[in-house]
Order: C-alpha cells, then structure tokens, then sequence
C-alpha cells in the first residue's frame, strides 16, 4: 500500500489503525482499546494495556534468539574508543543496574535525573528506568547548573545519574562540579547519585554519591515491572516562551508502539540493521532514534561521541558509516553546513565505501535547499526533511521511504505521517487556502507516542497548546500546505529560536541579561548564521547613568548567559541601544527587529512607527553586519 492508501485508511478508522499498530509490541495485558477520550481534550492512548518499554527494548530481542545481535555501537572519535554490546550483555547490564537502583528504593513512578555525555552507560541509565517504571529526565550536558537546578527542582528526582564529564574539542567539561552547583541551588535534593568516573576526569563524590561499579556490585537483575500504557516513561524539558522549561511527559504505551512503526514505514530499516542517529541523548531525537526506536524494532544503534568535523577531520560520519555498515543515518542540517563548509567539494565522501547507507534523514530545523543537494550530489542516496518536535516525540510530516518515495519538494518536509491531520489555520481558526501562510495546528486528538500533557503543569499544558484554536494542538510553527498536501515550515510564532537544531528561548536569555546590574530592559531575538541556521542576538538597554565601555557590558552578558543557560545557547552577539521598539501597548517588537535582521523587513506591517529607533535598530544591525 502506497502513502496515500495508509493516510486515508488510518483517517477512515483510527482506532483500528492503532489497535493494528499495537500488535507489533509485547504487551502483558493487550490493551482491549487505544483512544481514550474521557478526559478530552486531553488523551490517552492504550491506557488499559500493560507492558514494559525495556522488555520490548532489550529482553524481547534475546527471547526471540537474537541475543548476540549488536544492540549498540559505541564509536568515540574523541576519546579513541569503541566498543560493541549485544542484547544479551546490554540485557545483562540494564538489569543488574535496575537491580542496584531498585535496591536503593527507587521504584515505579519515581523520578530519575540523568546527566550524562553520549556513553553507552546512559542508554543502560535511561533503560533501568524504563525496565523499573521509573521517570527519567535526562538532561543534555551543554546546559549549566542553573538551568539543572530548575529541572531537578521541577522533576524532584528520588536519585541523579550522571558521569565525571563530557568531552568537546579541546576541553574537558567537569560534570560533577556542575551537578553538586545545582543540587546546591535546588530546593529539591535527591536522595543520592550515582557516578561514571571516566577516565579523563574523575569526580570527587560526595556523602551520597556512589562510584557507577561499586554501585552496581553484588546487585540482583531487576524483573520489568509492568506498567500501565498510559504510564509515563520519561520528562523531557523543552524550551517554551519562558525561563521555566515546560517537561514533556511520554507515556510508555502509544510511544513503543509509534516508534516501532516509524522504523519500516519512515526509515525503512529492517532489524538488525545498523541506524544511525548523529544527535544526543538530552534531545528527544536521541532518546527516539538514539535509545528507543531502534532498541523496540531490534535494529542496532550507533552511540557516537564527537562531532561531525574536526574528530578528527570532516570524514568522520562517512568513516562511521562504512566501518559500520549504517543503513539509515539521521541528523540536523547544521552538522551537514558544518562539513560542507570545510568540504565544499565532498572530497573526505570520496574516500569511504558508503555502499551500506540508504537514506539521509534530517530534522530538528530548517532544511536549507543547499544542504540538500549537497547531500544528493555526494552521498547518492534520497534525501528526507521531516518536521518534528519534542512534543510530538516523532515525525509529524516526513518522506515515508518505507511506505514509498515520495517526489521530493525542496523546502518542504513532504507530508503529514498517519495520525496528524494538519492544518494552516488563520487567526480566526479557520483553515487558509492551499499555498497561504497560517499557524500549523494538528486535529486533535495527537497520535499515540506524543506527550500526554506537561509534568505537573496540566494548565500550562491547555494555555500554551490547546487554547489558541479548540480542537487543536497548537505547534508554535507557522509555514504552509501546497496544493499537493507538501507542508513547508517557516518559523516559530512564539519567541523560540533553533541555533545549531537545539531549541532555545529567547525569553529565558532576556530573564539572564535582565539579571545584569547594568541592564535596565533587553530583547533577545534570533537572527539567520549560515552554520547554525540562527543565532541569538540581545538588544540592551543600559540602567541611566551606567557609563562603562559597551563592549565590556556585552562581554559579561555573554558569560552570563554561558553561565547561566549553558554554552549550547550560543550567546555571543549583542549591542547597546537607547530604547526597544515598541508598540503602543508597551509589548517589545522582537518579531520586527527580526525581520530588519533578515533583510525581510518590507514584508512587514509597519509597526515602528518612531523613525529614530529604527535607524538606531538598522544601524545596529547593520554594524554587525546583519541588516540587508
Ligand atoms: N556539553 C558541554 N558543552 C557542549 C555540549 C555538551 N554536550 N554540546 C555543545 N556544547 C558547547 C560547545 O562546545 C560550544 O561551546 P563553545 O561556545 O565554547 O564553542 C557550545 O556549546 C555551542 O555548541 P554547538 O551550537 O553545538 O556548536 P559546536 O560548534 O560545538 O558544533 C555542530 C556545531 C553543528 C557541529 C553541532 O551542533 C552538531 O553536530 N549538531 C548536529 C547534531 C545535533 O546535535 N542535533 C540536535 C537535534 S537533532
Ligand atoms: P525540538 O522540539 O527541539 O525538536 O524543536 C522543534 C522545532 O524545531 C519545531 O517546532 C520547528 O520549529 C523546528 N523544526 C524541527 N524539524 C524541522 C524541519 N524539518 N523543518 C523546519 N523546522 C523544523
């Protein structure tokens, strides 16, 4: 059956659609339904079923005999390892540190912090979670201790995992002093840690810290508990409008069961074959295509630490490929602008054997034309765009290769996958016609694997997604749908930004500079990089009588913003300016600034309507050479 065919067959009878998908997991106790509406608009999906997502990860694959299939490949380019682990072992490991962790009391339904670099030991993490119907809330290691203090204060986790350090080029970033500056600035402590001492740092522990293998030693392997389908599996934070992070929540059930039917109908991966996901497991494409997806179809995944250029050349993704036979490779735009820009001709593509690789998969922002023939032109293979958020935890419009290849427009991350009925709406809520620009909103209800709401936040969860147009989820992106159903994603309506495919609000980094004593009012907004497709730059305004040098002010917002959010921000650029452009009503025209950086200016209404701050604002911008 082709894509259209399984799009209408899904819309003519969801329930059986899902209820057909569901069979492809190991359930203990079948779900005898998959929507429930009861408490609608707010859904769930499988919720009388029972089953274990690390069942279905790990031990399902060694029942069936695959035991010594490579679940995982580990390939540290920065470090000089690599190392691979069969079901059977990672099986083996899962369980004895679910046993230890379950030893020390943490049980169903707890809350689990995990703050880990890209190591195998954090998939073991996220998996003894799963295995014991634990929470886990893995944070990525580019964040900074204030913003672990939020989400350890939010999750109130019963224990923290986490390693002695990641590695970037050039430096090693000690975890652990970060870990102790956040519990120390948590209200909420945990109750205890355990730590991977690796061997380029090792940490000092505390009282009630515990060294990874002596944590683990003499422990018995822990049973999979079984869990409701509508149980959470794990919090992941995402950046919303605010400094507060809103805490994704996935429920275990509808997210086996869709992540297992992406991995044909999407990737078109068979099981044991190799995927590739060149992301982290602090972002949800690491925990859908990095851990989950490919562990559920029985598929071995690539756990990869490094960076696309410079570990050590821009070859590194197509040694990876050869050495491993990776069929399906998956990652962000900006990591192929990044290789393109010290390879422009493909020459390091030349020197590998890439025969195994089928599909590039690419997402987490904006796919530019020019990635994507440059991908075509030197890797020979079809290349996919598909849009997908944190929330919906999978792609929401995609490139069905398993299903059949659909022409490719470019710009466009094709159509919506079965379960997503989108649709342009304008603000009356309203559809627009086929080709205008409109907010995107999907019908209700989302399909099963999406969030079930946000962690303990259940009005933030209706004001920010389902209050705008009833009857829908909001998505926060604006963009089109052609005549041919293609959707084209232009930009966020709300004041997040994507710099380098991490989500990153602009408010949280205006509450930081706020924090500055100089700075009197600021505005944050996102302005096009070629490399990491945007970048933040702040407009400050000075508290009266502040005179110090401009380019000292900004050098301390910048380590601020570092400080505080993380070096992931990627907060370099900012200016001093007399007065923000405002509307009548006082609210900062940040999506106008925008736009005067994009050269995009004439498209918008005019609404600075004061000549003075505009020039200020367009010298500015054009002083650092954004303004067109
Ligand atoms: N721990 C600590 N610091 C980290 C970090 C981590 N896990 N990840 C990134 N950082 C730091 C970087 O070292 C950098 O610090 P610097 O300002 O001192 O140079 C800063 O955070 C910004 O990181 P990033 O925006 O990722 O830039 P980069 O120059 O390190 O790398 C890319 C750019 C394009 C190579 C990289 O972002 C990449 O490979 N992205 C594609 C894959 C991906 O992560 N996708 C996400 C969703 S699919
Ligand atoms: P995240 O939650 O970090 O995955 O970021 C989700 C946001 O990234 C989306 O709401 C979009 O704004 C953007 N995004 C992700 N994938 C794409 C894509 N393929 N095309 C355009 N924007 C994308």
């Amino acid at each position: 059956m082709g894509y259209r065919d399984v799009y209408q067959g899904w819309k003519a009878d969801p329930e059986a659609f899902w209820m057909q998908a569901a069979e492809a997991i190991d359930w203990i106790k079948k779900p005898t339904k998959a929507l429930d509406d009861s408490n609608a608009p707010i859904y769930q999906w499988y919720s009388d079923g029972v089953m274990n997502t690390c069942y279905n990860a790990l031990d399902r694959h060694v029942e069936a005999g695959r035991g010594e299939q490579a679940a995982i490949i580990y390939d540290s380019p920065i470090t000089g390892v690599k190392a691979t682990f069969s079901y059977a072992e990672m099986t083996d490991r899962v369980a004895i540190l679910a046993g230890a962790l379950a030893r020390k009391g943490v049980g169903k339904g707890d809350r689990v912090l995990i703050y880990m670099p890209m190591v195998p030991e954090a998939l073991e993490a996220m998996l003894a979670c799963a295995r014991l119907g634990a929470v886990h809330s893995v944070v990525f290691g580019g964040f900074a201790a204030n913003e672990l203090a939020v989400r350890i204060d939010d999750a109130t986790p019963k224990a923290v995992i986490a390693a002695s350090c990641g590695i970037e080029p050039g430096r090693v970033i000690a975890y652990k002093p970060l870990l102790d500056e956040a519990i120390e600035l948590s209200a909420h402590k945990p109750e205890f840690g355990v730590i991977l001492q690796r061997e380029q740092l090792a940490a000092d522990l505390g009282d009630t810290d515990f060294e990874w293998d002596a944590f683990k030693e003499g422990a018995v392997p822990a049973p999979c508990t079984p869990v409701g389908g509508a149980d959470p599996l794990y919090i992941l934070y995402t950046s919303g409008t605010t400094g507060q992070p809103k805490g994704v929540v996935r429920p275990n059930g509808g997210h086996a069961v869709a992540l297992q039917w992406t991995m044909k109908n999407i990737y078109n991966v068979e099981p044991g074959e190799v995927f590739w996901a060149a992301s982290d497991v602090g972002w949800v494409v690491g925990h859908s295509y990095i851990c989950y997806a490919p562990l559920i179809y029985g598929a071995t995944a690539i756990v990869f630490e490094g960076k696309p250029i410079g570990t050590p050349d821009a070859g590194t993704f197509w040694r990876v490929i050869e050495e491993h036979k990776v069929t399906s490779f998956f990652t962000a735009p900006t990591a192929f602008r990044a290789i393109k820009r010290v390879d422009p001709e493909g020459e390091f593509v030349k020197k590998y054997d890439m025969s195994s690789l089928k599909a590039l998969f690419l997402a987490g922002e904006r796919a530019d034309s020019d990635t994507i023939i440059w991908a075509q032109d030197h890797l020979g293979v079809p290349v996919v765009d598909h849009w997908w958020q944190t929330e919906t935890g999978y792609s929401i419009a995609a490139n069905p290769l398993g299903l059949e290849e659909l022409p490719v427009k470019l710009g466009s991350p094709t159509v919506p996958m079965p379960g997503y009925d989108v649709q342009a709406l304008a603000d009356d809520g309203h559809p627009v016609k086929a080709g205008e620009m409109g907010a995107i909103a999907i019908k209700l209800p989302l399909p099963p694997g999406t969030l079930s709401g946000l962690w303990q936040a259940e009005d933030r969860y209706r004001s920010s997604y389902l209050e705008t147009f009833p009857g829908y989820y909001e998505t926060g992106d604006a963009g089109m749908i052609d005549e041919d159903g293609y959707l084209y994603i232009m930009a966020r309506t709300d004041d997040v930004i994507n710099v380098a495919g991490h989500r990153l609000s602009t408010g949280a980094m205006e509450e930081v500079l706020s924090s500055h004593p100089d700075v009197a009012e600021c505005a944050v907004i996102g302005v096009a990089d070629a490399l990491k497709g945007q970048l933040p730059l702040g407009f400050l305004c000075l508290t009266s009588g502040v005179d110090r040098d401009h380019s000292e002010i900004v050098a301390e917002c910048a380590n601020l913003v570092r400080e505080k959010i993380g070096p992931v921000a990627a907060f370099k650029l900012a200016c001093v300016v007399e007065r923000l452009p405002k509307t009548r009503s006082g609210k900062v025209l940040r999506g106008t600034m925008a736009a005067i950086a994009d050269g995009t200016a004439w498209k918008m209404p005019a609404t600075i309507d004061d000549p003075v701050i505009l020039d200020e604002i367009k010298v500015a911008l054009a002083a650092m050479g954004f303004a067109k």
